[in-house]
């Protein structure tokens, strides 16, 4: 059974205080890229601390159908048969990547270079998300990949097709597009180039490094590399996902007499616009043990509780935090006067439309949240009781979660089943380190 046919609400009484030393699973966009470059490897990689979420476990499904032999996952270890960068095979149906946006948008370059044909599907979600910004690039490289009238997927990809390097200057900072380009451009003619207007996550470019491969980075936000050359499995340790650390953060910063640890978090300074917003907001985060695990810098994180205020969210910090805003607007409507973030549209168009999603929500608990066109005003208030829809949308459901430390009354939040999409687990960890949850599910 799907996620999607299972509706399961979270209740939250409020009180509670966060304690005691965790580790929240995996990153999620770390696990994805060690299957594809594992798959494409000459040799065995080993995986540990790999995240078993619905939407790395698609990605996974995805290239055991292509005829990848993957051993795993158990308690987040995978071995990896790489079959080396010509071993995929025809997948026999259409690849269903559920709710993962990451899945499809990569994929879609490393499909679009094979000498196969394939289909691209996903769930209700996925299916309304933007993909001309991958197939237009690709295009201009030399693909052939199909979308609905609308952009959206299923995407056709045609294979057999000879792509040539391009320099490519992105239209919005996306470490999913400029990653698709890199996983076409490792099979394309010549040099590929992508430029971003602003840095993103470089969780690929590591990687590929890794691996053995050659890129050029430089100052400029511009990242390149040749065709053609060859992946030599490794092994990886996945650090734990900061953007699941996010929620631990927030709700221990909002509930009085909250003192958590945070283990072995991924710091990669093109992910830690949370940890930058919230000390801008007065957090009280301690960076303890700071190390090094295989090219990603990872830390421990001390979070107590700390009277927050509202801030202007400086717009460098938006592409280093895109998927920490649900969160960061609890803290806001917890924090002392107004928070304004500008620059942020990208966040229309995740999982849900996260700038009305959670600015519905909030007004829902009784809080003053504007949503505007690229962001949301914000003005911190008390939180009172009430019932919010998560719209499907895991990251919206676990901040609201951490909402309910600081509400008046029962706070209840509707369609939580995509938790499991980023975050197996998160109930019990969440009980456990003190919020006072529950979950509730129905066929
Ligand atoms: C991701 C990139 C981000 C992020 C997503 C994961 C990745 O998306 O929101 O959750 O793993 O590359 P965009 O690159 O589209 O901003």
């Amino acid at each position: 059974m799907t996620s999607q046919s299972i509706e399961k609400q979270f209740n939250i009484e409020p009180g509670g205080e966060l304690h005691g030393v965790i580790r929240v699973p995996g990153d999620k966009s770390i696990s994805h890229r060690s299957i594809m470059l594992g798959a494409l490897a000459e040799g065995k990689t080993e995986v540990t601390g790999f995240l078993e979420g619905e939407d790395n476990l698609a990605t996974l499904n995805a290239f055991r159908n292509m005829g990848v032999k993957i051993e795993g996952p158990v308690n987040g270890q995978l071995t990896i048969d790489g079959v080396g960068m010509h071993g995929l095979q025809r997948p026999d149906k259409p690849l269903y990547l559920g709710n993962s946006g990451t899945s499809m948008r990569l994929l879609t370059g490393l499909l679009a270079v094979q000498a196969f044909d394939c289909e691209l599907t996903g769930d209700a979600s996925l299916s309304t998300r933007p993909m001309r910004r991958v197939t237009e690039p690709l295009a201009s490289m030399g693909a052939k990949v199909e979308t609905t009238a609308e952009g959206t997927p299923p995407l056709r990809i045609k294979g057999g097709q000879v792509l040539h390097g391009i320099e490519y200057h992105m239209p919005v900072a996306s470490a999913q597009v400029k990653s698709c380009l890199l996983l076409a451009g490792l099979y394309a003619r010549g040099k590929t180039c992508v430029t971003e207007p602003a840095p993103t996550r470089d969780h690929t470019e590591r990687m590929l490094q890794g691996f053995g491969y050659v890129v050029e980075q430089d100052r400029a936000n511009k990242v390149c590399l040749e065709g053609g050359g060859v992946l030599q499995a490794t092994r990886i340790d996945v650090p734990a996902d900061i953007s699941s650390a996010t929620f631990f953060m927030v709700g221990a910063s909002i509930a009085p007499g909250s003192d958590i640890t945070l283990q072995h978090v991924g710091m990669n300074p093109t992910r830690i616009g949370v940890i930058n917003i919230l000390r801008l907001m007065g957090a009280d985060l301690q960076i303890e043990n700071e190390r090094l695990v295989g090219g990603e810098p990872v830390a421990d994180i001390r979070v107590r509780s700390a009277k927050l205020k509202g801030i202007c969210i400086p717009e460098a910090q938006v592409p280093l935090a895109i998927d920490e805003f649900p969160a960061l607007f609890v803290a806001a409507a917890c924090a002392e006067g107004e928070t304004v973030l500008t620059g942020a549209r990208e966040l229309r168009v995740k999982e849900s439309d996260r700038i009305q999603v959670m600015a519905d929500g909030l007004q829902a608990l009784g809080i003053d949240a504007q949503a505007t066109e690229d962001g949301m005003v914000i003005q911190g208030g008390r939180l009172g009781s009430g019932t919010v829809s998560s719209h499907g949308d895991h990251r919206i459901a676990m901040s609201f979660a951490m909402a309910g430390l600081r509400a008046s009354g029962t706070v209840s939040i509707t369609e939580c089943a995509n938790v499991d999409t980023s975050f197996p687990g998160f109930v019990s960890l969440a009980k456990g380190s003190g919020v006072n949850i529950s979950e509730q599910t129905t066929n």
